[in-house]
C-alpha cells in the first residue's frame, strides 16, 4: 500500500540531501498559477491537510500541457520530492516532477467556494469531498471504533441482534413494516384485513427500533455485551436531532443497578470525547473554528467534570421554579410530562451548565420493560442530557420480576404471550440487569458541533427524504 498523503505530511525529509521521493494519489483542491510556478493542492480524505505540490515549469516543461487541463475536482497522480517547504503556511510540500490528471471534473459541483450544507445535502454523494465532511466522516469513524475499544477493554461482547424482528422493543408503534405482500394488499384491505400468515416470514414484521430485548438474551448469558447497528423509527419528527435510519450503541450488563449503568455511560462519554481531543485534533480545530465556536474547550470541560445527577421529581420542580422567575417554555412544565427538548436544555445548559443524568420518570412516560420503584408512580430510568442537544443517551435498570413486568405488559396493551422469550430470562435464572442506547449521530453532533444531525450520517433518511 502507498503511504497516504497524511502519512506523507508527518514524515521527516530532513536527513536527505533533496527531499524524499514520494508518490501523490488524490482530487484537486484548488490550482493556482504563479508565472513559471504552478501550485496543486491535493487531498486523498486521509486527512483534514491538503499536500502541496510545487512545479517549476522550467525544470519540467512537458508538464505545462497537462497542469493546463487540471481544474478543481480532478483526479491526479503526482510524482516528486518531498521537502521543507520554503513557504509559510505548511511544514512540507512536494517538489513535483511528474504528473498525470486520471479523471478529468468538468463543470464540478463542488467549487472552493463556501456551499451551503442545503446545497451540499443535495449533494450528498459527493460532500465527502468538502472540508467539513471529510472532516465529519473521519470523527465519525474514529469514535465508532473507540465505542468497541471502550466496551472490548471492558469484557463486553459484541453482539449482533436482529435488523428485521417481529417485536416492538420500546412498545411505542413507530415502526417501519416489512413485507413482500405489497402488490396484493389493496385487494386484502379491501377483504378487510392483511392476512400476514401469506408474508415472507409468516407474520407481520418490522425494521427494529432498537436492539435491547435481544441484547438482554446475551447479557443474561454473557454478564456483559453490547450491539452497534442500524435503527428505526417511523416517527414523523422532523427535527435537526431525529432520522428515520440512525445507529445506535446499546450495551446490556447483568448483576448490575441504575447507579452502575449511571457510572458506564458516564465514563463512556468521557471516553469518546477524549478519544477525538487526542485523535481528531486536526479535525476538531477545524470545527471549532468554523462550526461551533468553543467546542474543543467544552469537550475538554466535559471529559474532566463530574456529571450532575437529578431525579425526574427535582428536574420538574427545578423547571417549574424557572417559570416561576419569568423563563418562558413553548410547553409548560408539570409532574407527569415527558421533558420537552426544551426543558432538557434548560437543565444542561441553565441549571447545571453541563452534562446531567435525569433518572427515575414517571412509568407513564417510559418504556414497558423498566424496573418499577417502589413508590408505585416512577421507573428507574435515566436520560443522559448535554449542552445543545438534550437528550443522548436513554437507559434503565430492567424490571427483572416476572409477575410485575407482565402486569404491567398487559396494562399498556402488550400480549405478554408475543413476548414469551423475553419473559424467560426471568422465569429462568433472572438477575438485576442494566442497559443504554446511545444515539451514535446524537455523539457524532456533540462532537463536531455540527447542528444538523442529516449533517453527520452520509445518507439521511427522514419524513419524506430517502435521497441515493
Ligand atoms: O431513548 P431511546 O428510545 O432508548 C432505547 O431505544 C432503548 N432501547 C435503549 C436501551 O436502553 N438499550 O433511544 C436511545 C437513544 C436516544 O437517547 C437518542 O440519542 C437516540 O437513541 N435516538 C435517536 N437518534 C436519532 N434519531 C432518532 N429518531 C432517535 N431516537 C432515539
Ligand atoms: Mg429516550
Amino acid at each position: 500500500m502507498l503511504p497516504l498523503i497524511k502519512d506523507l505530511l508527518t514524515t521527516d525529509p530532513s536527513g536527505t540531501k533533496d527531499g524524499l521521493e514520494a508518490l501523490v494519489r488524490g482530487w484537486v483542491r484548488t490550482k493556482r498559477d504563479m508565472k513559471n510556478l504552478v501550485f496543486i493542492e491535493v487531498n486523498d480524505g486521509s486527512s483534514f491537510a491538503n499536500i502541496q505540490c510545487t512545479f517549476d515549469i522550467d525544470s519540467h516543461q512537458e508538464t505545462a500541457p497537462v497542469l493546463a487541463q487540471i481544474t478543481t475536482g480532478c483526479s491526479v497522480e503526482i510524482k516528486g520530492r518531498l521537502i521543507p517547504s520554503p513557504a509559510a503556511g505548511q511544514r512540507l510540500e512536494l517538489a513535483a516532477g511528474e504528473v498525470r490528471l486520471i479523471g478529468d471534473a468538468p463543470e464540478y459541483p463542488m467549487q472552493k467556494k463556501r456551499h451551503s450544507l442545503e446545497y451540499l445535502r443535495e449533494n450528498a454523494h459527493l460532500r465527502a469531498r468538502t472540508n467539513t465532511f471529510g472532516a465529519v466522516a473521519r470523527v465519525r469513524n474514529r469514535l465508532a471504533f473507540a465505542i468497541h475499544q471502550f466496551f472490548q477493554e471492558r469484557g463486553f461482547q459484541y453482539v449482533n441482534t436482529p435488523i428485521i424482528t417481529a417485536s416492538d422493543a420500546e412498545g411505542a408503534g413507530a415502526m417501519f413494516q416489512v413485507t413482500t405482500l405489497e402488490s396484493s394488499r389493496g385487494d386484502a384491505e379491501a377483504r378487510g384485513g392483511i392476512d400476514y400468515s401469506k408474508d415472507f416470514f409468516g407474520k407481520r414484521t418490522s425494521l427494529t427500533v432498537s436492539g435491547q430485548l435481544e441484547a438482554e438474551t446475551y447479557a443474561t448469558a454473557l454478564s456483559r455485551c453490547y450491539t452497534f447497528g442500524p435503527t428505526f423509527r417511523a416517527e414523523n419528527s422532523n427535527t435537526s436531532r431525529h432520522l428515520a435510519e440512525f445507529w445506535m450503541v446499546e450495551p446490556e450488563f447483568a448483576f448490575a443497578h441504575l447507579e452502575d449503568d449511571m457510572a458506564l455511560a458516564e465514563d463512556f462519554l468521557k471516553h469518546l470525547f477524549q478519544t477525538a481531543l487526542k485523535d481528531c485534533a486536526e479535525d476538531l480545530a477545524f470545527f471549532n473554528e468554523r462550526v461551533e465556536k468553543g467546542i474543543i474547550d467544552s469537550l475538554h470541560k466535559v471529559a474532566n467534570a463530574k456529571f450532575a445527577h437529578l431525579t425526574y421529581t427535582e428536574a420538574i420542580a427545578e423547571l417549574e421554579k424557572a417559570v416561576s422567575k419569568g423563563r418562558a417554555f413553548d410547553f409548560k412544565p408539570f409532574w407527569g410530562c415527558d421533558l420537552q427538548s426544551e426543558h432538557e436544555r434548560y437543565l444542561t445548559e441553565n441549571l447545571t451548565g453541563g452534562p446531567v443524568i435525569v433518572t427515575d420518570y414517571p412509568k407513564e412516560i417510559k418504556a414497558f420493560y423498566m424496573k418499577q420503584n417502589d413508590d408505585g408512580k416512577t421507573v428507574r430510568a435515566m436520560d443522559v442530557l448535554v449542552p445543545r442537544l438534550g437528550e443522548i443517551i436513554g437507559g434503565s435498570e430492567r424490571e427483572d420480576n416476572l409477575e410485575k413486568l407482565e402486569k404491567r405488559m398487559t396494562e399498556l396493551g402488550l400480549k405478554p404471550e408475543d413476548y414469551y422469550w423475553y419473559l424467560d430470562l426471568r422465569r429462568y435464572g433472572s438477575v438485576p440487569h442494566v442497559g443504554f442506547g446511545l444515539g451514535f449521530e446524537r455523539l457524532v453532533q456533540y462532537v463536531t458541533g455540527m447542528q444538523n444531525i442529516r449533517d453527520v450520517i452520509p445518507y439521511p433518511r427522514a419524513v419524506g427524504l430517502c435521497e441515493f
